[in-house]
């Protein structure tokens, strides 16, 4: 998938199909994307865990988490910023292959920690998306177009 049609067609996606697993060299390309994410003078303070439902209790949205092929946890003391680059990076990996992903905001710091090991920063549910789409059936202006986001004259102040 081109880049920018990654970006343009990712949308966050909630419903995963429960009947496809993502295959190991995915989950592995996808960790990798998170490996390679830069991050404040390098100092790469997270490590991956891969999770399982029992995290559904530590977040806002359980059914996200119990549904999900694949739970990645962020965990460490990497800042805000470095968490969110991380994260898209493993988001984008995934999308490239046609898994979908979620961001998880977290209900309960103390219970995710405790499952975790560690401050968790971030929890991320993949899968293959419930409702499949045809990224490649619409050019990425269209995707951009048509994403709920506001338009770029409002953004951008020359
Ligand atoms: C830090 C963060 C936490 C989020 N937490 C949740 C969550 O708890 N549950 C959920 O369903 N979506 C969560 N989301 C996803 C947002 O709702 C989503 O990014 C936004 O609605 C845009 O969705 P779209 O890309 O499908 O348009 C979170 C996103 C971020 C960045």
């Amino acid at each position: 998938m081109e880049t920018f049609l990654a970006i343009a067609s990712k949308r966050d996606e909630r419903r995963y199909r429960s009947d496809r697993a993502i295959p190991e060299e995915v989950v592995t390309r996808i960790l990798d994307a998170g490996r390679l994410a830069g991050s404040s003078r390098n100092t790469q303070s997270w490590t991956f865990l891969i999770g399982d439902a029992s995290l559904a209790e530590a977040v806002w949205a359980p059914e996200n988490v119990r549904s999900a092929a694949l739970v990645v946890v962020i965990v460490g003391e990497a800042y805000p910023f470095d968490v969110g680059r991380c994260a898209q990076n493993m988001m984008l990996a995934a999308w490239d292959a046609g898994v979908a992903s979620c961001p998880n905001g977290i209900r309960d710091p103390g219970r995710a920690a405790e499952i975790a090991g560690g401050e968790v920063k971030m929890i991320l549910s993949f899968g293959y998306p419930a409702r499949e789409r045809d990224v490649e059936g619409r050019s990425a202006e269209e995707w951009s177009a048509r994403a709920q986001r506001k338009p770029l004259d409002e953004l951008v102040v020359r």
